[in-house]
């Protein structure tokens, strides 16, 4: 046998030893703590090994176990940051994506692959109300809102070839709310931290369109040049949606590019595309669907209308990668209109997902995580010792404990944050946090196709027995 060649018949004992711990782990995953039960030392202790010079054979994988004893278990009533619990037939599609190991860089390198890739945001683009837009599939949202503001930035201060060194670099606008991989990707892209401005917002943490208008006239006048505004559809804290129907006018108006990052809430216009007017007048957006599509994690999109623009900010080809056919279809490179080259077949998990559950499977698991949002803010009203601390447009429900009715904001700040630390390695229920107005909150964010009306109730009981454990010096 080659080196690292295995037979079929040993890949198929492997794999169904693989399959095996997987039902195992999926049939077990309510009853699993989500907390693991383990410590730094721990897991440096057993996975901190040094590299085996001879290979373990099947004993390799007996360590598997031990990743799953130590594996943070998103069941039912895991609610931190935008996360749920995975998809399990996409998941089958990863592991085949990964067998067949195709390479999503053009046409040529996977035909079915890259189809497949191009079908899927299509259908994506459709689901959300946005059809006619083309993109890619991405990591995940921080790229995609990187590809969507290089475009912006190639548009309006083109810097491809001659750099920004110098340049009036320009101005990019967001809220207040706007979720970090947004100042991460204006720094990347040389625009400078410094050039985006924040906008302030509503009570109910939109971004203030008038503040937007003002914000561009000034720079306008101090001789800026505005390029991009990013409008949230879903911002990470509260899943608040900035107006987007004004803010397409104002960026109209101006000349300059709107990106949305949807990253957190744009899928969930499946489900309530009442709440997402104005999606379409976005010149890109990013979604999510390792989000709120539920899908294993490595899954993002960029969608954009103007494939001529997204060429001219990626496209860049070496000759060895040149294109040997003029047909529409068989000369299409993803290389050409994306940042990266070599590319994962994310498609297919998505792909095999949709079609297994279709449409409205999904529709019905983000109808639910809505409902359940509601259901949660409700238990919290209910309670006196908690306070909601934002309207809950979408899924995310932020809130704290009172303490007392005298506690200062430092006293609740600091009880908050213990509450937190209280309610994580109890392993009942994961909540994540967040800082509005300079209040440290709880946040559960449900998008979570496991999650049942129990789960959720289940929050406020949690976090009240953590309270009183804290209160109790426990
Ligand atoms: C609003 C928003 N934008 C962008 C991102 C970044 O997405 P990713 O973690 O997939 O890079 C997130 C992640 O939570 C988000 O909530």
């Amino acid at each position: 046998m080659r080196p690292l060649e295995i037979s079929a018949d040993d890949f198929r004992r492997l794999a169904e030893e693989v399959v095996s711990l997987s039902a195992e782990y999926l049939a077990t995953l309510d009853a699993r703590s989500i907390f693991p039960d383990t410590s730094g030392v721990d897991v440096e202790r057993i996975f901190g090994l040094d590299l085996p010079e001879q290979g373990m054979g099947d004993g390799a994988l007996t360590a598997l176990r031990e990743v799953m004893a130590r594996a943070r278990a998103q069941n039912g009533r895991f609610y931190g940051y935008v996360q749920g619990s995975g998809e399990p037939v996409a998941a089958l599609g990863d592991l085949f994506a990964s067998i067949l190991n195709q390479n999503m860089t053009a046409w040529r390198s996977s035909p079915a692959g890259v189809t497949i890739e191009r079908t899927v945001v299509r259908w994506l683009a459709e689901s959300v109300g946005c059809a006619g837009f083309t993109g890619t599939l991405t990591g995940g949202g921080s790229p995609a809102n990187l590809m969507g503001l290089a475009m912006a930035r190639e548009k309006k201060t083109p810097a491809n070839e001659r750099g920004l060194w110098g340049a009036n670099a320009g101005m990019v606008y967001a809220s207040e709310q706007v979720h970090m991989a947004v100042p991460k990707g204006v720094a990347m892209l040389g625009i400078g931290r410094e050039n985006l401005r924040y906008i302030a917002c509503d009570d109910a943490y939109r971004m203030l369109p008038a503040k937007l208008d003002r914000a561009i006239r000034d720079d306008l006048a101090r001789g800026k040049t505005p390029i991009a505004v990013v409008a949230s559809a879903g911002t990470v804290n509260t899943g608040a949606i900035d107006p987007l129907e004004e803010i397409s006018r104002i960026a109209r108006a101006h000349g300059i590019w709107m990106h949305v990052d949807g990253a957190y809430g744009a899928l969930a216009a499946i489900a309530a595309p009442e709440k997402f007017a104005g999606l379409n007048l976005a010149d890109s957006l990013s979604l999510d669907p390792h989000k709120w599509l539920y899908q294993p994690l490595d899954c993002g999109c960029l969608l954009y209308r103007d494939v001529a623009m997204a060429r001219q900010t990626f496209a860049y080809t070496g000759s060895y990668a040149k294109q040997l056919s003029d047909d529409p279809i068989e000369g299409f490179a993803f290389f050409e209109e994306s940042m990266e080259l070599s590319r994962r077949f994310r498609g297919l998990k998505l792909w095999l997902s949709l079609r297994y559950h279709g449409l409205e499977g999904f529709r019905a698991a983000i109808g639910r995580d809505l409902e359940h949002a509601q259901r949660l803010a409700r238990a919290v009203d209910r309670a006196p010792m908690l306070e909601r601390l934002a309207p809950v447009e979408l899924s995310a429900v932020c809130f704290r404990h009172r303490v007392s009715a005298e506690a200062s904001e430092e006293t609740r700040n600091r009880f908050n944050l213990a509450l937190l630390k209280r309610i994580l390695p109890r392993g009942k229920v994961y909540l994540s946090n967040a800082e509005l107005h300079h209040k440290f909150c709880l946040r559960a964010c449900i998008v979570n196709h496991l999650a049942e009306d129990a789960d959720v109730e289940a929050v406020v009981p949690e976090v009240l027995a953590a309270a009183q454990e804290i209160r109790a010096g426990a």
